[in-house]
């Protein structure tokens, strides 16, 4: 990856000039205008630009040459929805060169990483890659960190908008490989029918309709007397719904239903390559949900690896199946914390929307350092509860537990207490049910596959660990 972020020299004469760009809003534009020439003055009056969130001018000089940038943002303190990575469109906007914040911004590392975050397209398939205007920020911007924490953001962001494809339970393992070779960290596989023998049997009953083999992906990574930190991602490479058949515009965009397994594979790589003092572990069930003669069915009862006997209510639910299995194994050696990410029900969605992902933690204190976490890092993710009342919900006439409720309500909590019931040991469990998608774009989010929370999850992490 090109790095975006260079440094800003003082004093000397560098050979590429640096554009400034001042920030404004329509208050603060007055008063700025007075530093500029009469004629750009009247050109930004022609180009009616105010310093409306959003705007942006590009001032020529004499010769018609880049003077300066002026982009608008808002003055508004009050607003909670994360617009702090505003100027990131700017990069989108100007073009290529260096350029530098010269006036109007608060946190020159915030500003540095909305840069970086919104220099991102999805250009596998399609054209060449864009080079990415570059930013000029001071010697107290930690490039460094800011350019592992964007490595881990577009790694997810790739791979939910490879199609499913060249993205099976296969290719799947293949990255999460690449990885653990660039950090050395240990890797097994269990694949095919070794997933009966090695008891991951509802891993295998949702993935065996598939000709691309199920498997169960275990990556280890760090010293083992470190604190115990394990991530579990659905990994489902396509969602057909199963025999409960989803409709074609549900199914749509169903090459994103391992965006858990992408997210969390980012968070893992910004961990590695910060060299956090943790032991981390990552669970990914890669599987293909699809339809065939030997397809799990409505009605049928799994066995899981807890030993708690599972009936089917709808094999579109198939999310919780295969993280079930994946959180008992994490849960037998008892993590420090265990997080899981999935895209795991349209009701996410209905309550949030695609900006926020909703997540799920019994433990108060954790759940306000995710939640100011996630509002200093503008990477927004809101608390919902386990609401125990609900969980008789999950109550069946024939076997332990019923992985859906019939009613309908809360289908976010019913899926997230279907999962905690495979979670006993852990101290600490947080669940996210994301949606790992930008259907538009946002400041520092692109169009297309989403990163969400592992960027105010690594926050969280750093945080919790690492104290010397
Ligand atoms: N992958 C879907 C959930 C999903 C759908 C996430 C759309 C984001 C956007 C999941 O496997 C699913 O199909 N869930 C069902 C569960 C239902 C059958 C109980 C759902 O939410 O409709
Ligand atoms: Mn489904
Ligand atoms: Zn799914």
């Amino acid at each position: 990856m090109p790095k975006i972020l260079v440094e800003l020299k003082t004093g000397t004469r560098s050979k590429t000039p640096v554009c400034p760009i001042h920030v404004v809003n329509p208050k603060t534009l007055k008063s700025f205008l007075n530093q500029l020439t009469p004629a750009q003055k009247n050109w930004i009056k022609v180009k009616s630009f105010t310093g409306k969130p959003g705007e942006i001018a590009l001032v020529q000089n004499d010769g018609g040459a880049l003077d300066c940038v002026l982009f608008g943002i808002s003055n508004s303190k009050t607003d909670i929805s994360c617009l702090d990575l505003a100027v990131g469109k700017i990069a989108t906007l100007v073009p290529q060169g260096i350029y530098r914040f010269a006036s109007g911004i608060t946190d020159e590392s915030q500003a540095g990483l909305a840069w970086v975050l919104s220099s991102y397209e999805f250009k596998r398939y399609s054209g060449e890659p864009k080079k990415w205007p570059k930013l000029a920020v001071g010697k107290s911007v930690d490039r460094e960190e800011i350019q592992l924490i964007s490595q881990g953001v577009n790694l997810a962001r790739d791979l939910i908008n490879t199609p499913a494809n060249d993205m099976g339970p296969q290719q799947l393992e293949a990255a999460i490989r690449k990885v653990a070779k660039t950090f050395k960290a240990k890797l097994s596989v269990v694949r095919g029918d070794n997933l009966l023998t090695k008891n991951f049997p509802m891993v295998h009953a949702v993935g065996r309709a598939s000709n691309r083999p199920p498997r169960l992906i275990d990556m280890k990574w760090g010293k083992s007397n470190a604190p115990k930190i394990t991530l579990i991602g659905k990994g489902v490479c396509f969602d057909t719904g199963g025999l409960n058949i989803k409709p074609g515009n549900s199914m749509a965009l169903m090459k994103k239903d391992m965006g858990g397994a992408a997210n969390t594979l980012g968070l893992a790589f910004m961990i590695m390559a910060a060299k956090l003092p943790v032991r981390l572990r990552l669970i990914i069930p890669a599987v293909e949900n699809n339809i065939s003669a030997n397809a799990f069915r409505p009605g049928d009862v799994l066995a899981s690896r807890k030993g708690l006997s599972v009936e089917i209510g709808n094999t579109d639910a198939e999310g919780r199946l295969v993280l079930a299995d994946a959180l008992a194994l994490a849960d037998e050696e008892k993590p420090d914390l265990l997080i899981d990410m999935a895209t795991l029900t349209g009701a996410a969605r209905v309550a949030l929307g695609p900006d926020l992902a909703p997540f799920y933690c019994d433990d108060e204190e954790l759940v306000t350092q995710i939640s100011k976490a996630a509002r200093k890092t503008c990477d927004p993710v809101w608390p919902m509860p386990f609401w125990n009342r609900y969980d008789e919900w999950l109550n069946s006439q024939i076997a332990d537990v019923n992985h859906i409720s019939t009613g309908g309500f809360a289908g976010s909590i019913t899926a997230a207490l279907f999962l905690r019931r495979f979670v006993e040991h852990a101290k600490n469990y947080v669940h996210f049910d994301i949606y790992g998608w930008a259907p538009d774009p946002l400041p520092g989010v692109p169009k297309g596959g989403a990163a969400q929370g592992i960027r105010a999850l690594f926050a969280v992490i750093k945080n919790r660990y690492n104290k010397t």
